[in-house]
């Protein structure tokens, strides 16, 4: 395992190919999240990010393919919505499902008939397609439902030698995943919520629905996953997380808790008014843009994991859409295992 710095210079990236095409495993930046990757239509190296991540083989991996004549070589269909969509939204964080093409591995798909597509935009990764020249098959690169990564150290504490390289491409921009749409049939559908917010998604794709994740019916681990992304617990950190909804819920719970003699952190999405005393919890604030919060979360919850404290208790956030991924994040991160 090997860090590297933020520009990729040609040796790097040769390193870097001989791995992939050795069937290897390399951790690189998108500009959501750090993916785990692998080339995309082999199944040795595919089992390989299973296994390094602890997950279970029946959730599908995105592929990440440098544009749109990448993507139709992987799809069996491509709709003229999935046209439009992808040249709205890429390179960038959305994910398209479409319908799998016959060579496309069943371990990619979580053994289904979709497959999940997505151009990604950061530098790193899109030098990185090109010069493999092949789809790059890649989760986050973290264990299996835990916080994502958003740094290079982040992927190193939670994968360590289980990948063969890190490529350090500083803090991810976006801070949080893709939204993965299904585009299979007539309306399309959000399957998760993610970087891409809905008000900007239906501009191009009046009809869209967001699978209401929020009223969606817990799903049993055992069921064949649709969206393994919409397991009730994912991306949760190991301190507990508790989401109340305005700061003097928070401020009665966190002096309560202190009272117990717990060591409390708040996380709020403006500052307390002046003067207001945190009763000792530590506070800590990702402001009131949805977007600005978003890039700050997983690396927020990571270094609160890293502090040790006993408990995080969260501000709710604002119920309206350009808050969806956060708000679906927060509740997943606060679910009980
Ligand atoms: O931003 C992202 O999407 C990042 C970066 C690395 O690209 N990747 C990511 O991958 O978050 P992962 O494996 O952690 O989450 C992939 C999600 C799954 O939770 C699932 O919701 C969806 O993508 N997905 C992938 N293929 C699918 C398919 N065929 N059908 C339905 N959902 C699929
Ligand atoms: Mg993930």
């Amino acid at each position: 395992m090997l860090a590297m710095s933020a520009a990729l210079n040609s040796t790097e990236l040769a390193h870097a190919v001989g791995i992939l095409r050795r069937g290897g495993l390399v951790a690189f930046p998108t500009e959501t999240v750090y993916g785990l990757g692998a080339r995309a239509l082999d199944p040795v190296a595919l089992a390989r990010i299973f296994s390094a991540k602890g997950r279970p083989v029946n959730h599908p991996l995105i592929a990440h393919v440098l544009g749109e004549r990448e993507a139709r070589e992987l799809a069996a269909a491509w709709s003229p919505l999935a046209s439009r969509l992808a040249s709205a939204f890429w390179p960038g964080p959305l994910t398209l499902v479409v319908p799998r093409a016959p060579h496309v591995p069943l371990e990619l798909t979580g053994g289904g008939d979709s497959v999940g597509l997505r151009a990604p935009r950061h530098p790193i990764a899109r030098a990185l397609l090109e010069a493999l020249g092949e789809p790059i098959a890649a989760p986050s690169a973290n264990r299996y439902q835990t916080v994502s990564p958003t740094t290079a150290a982040h992927v190193v504490a939670s994968l360590g030698d289980r990948v063969d390289l890190i490529l350090d491409g500083g803090p991810c921009t976006e801070g949080i995943e893709s939204t993965v749409v299904d585009v299979r049939g007539e309306v399309p559908v959000i399957l998760r919520p993610g970087a891409l917010d809905w008000v900007t998604l239906q501009t191009v794709a009046p009809t869209l629905l967001d699978s209401a994740v929020e009223t969606a019916p817990a799903r049993s681990e055992d069921d064949p996953h649709l969206s393994p992304g919409l397991d009730r617990r994912h991306y949760a950190p190991r301190t507990p997380l508790v989401v109340l909804s305005g700061p003097s819920e928070l401020l009665a719970e966190a002096s309560l808790r202190g009272e117990r003699g717990q060591t409390v952190a708040l996380l709020l999405v403006s500052p307390l008014a002046d003067g207001i005393p945190a009763g000792g919890a530590r506070v800590h604030v990702l402001g009131p843009d949805p977007v600005a919060y978003a890039r700050g979360l997983f690396a927020k919850l990571h270094e609160l994991d890293a502090a040790g404290v006993d408990v995080v208790l969260v501000e709710g956030v604002p119920r309206s859409p350009r808050w969806g991924a956060v708000r679906d994040r927060l509740r997943r991160a606060s679910a009980e295992g």
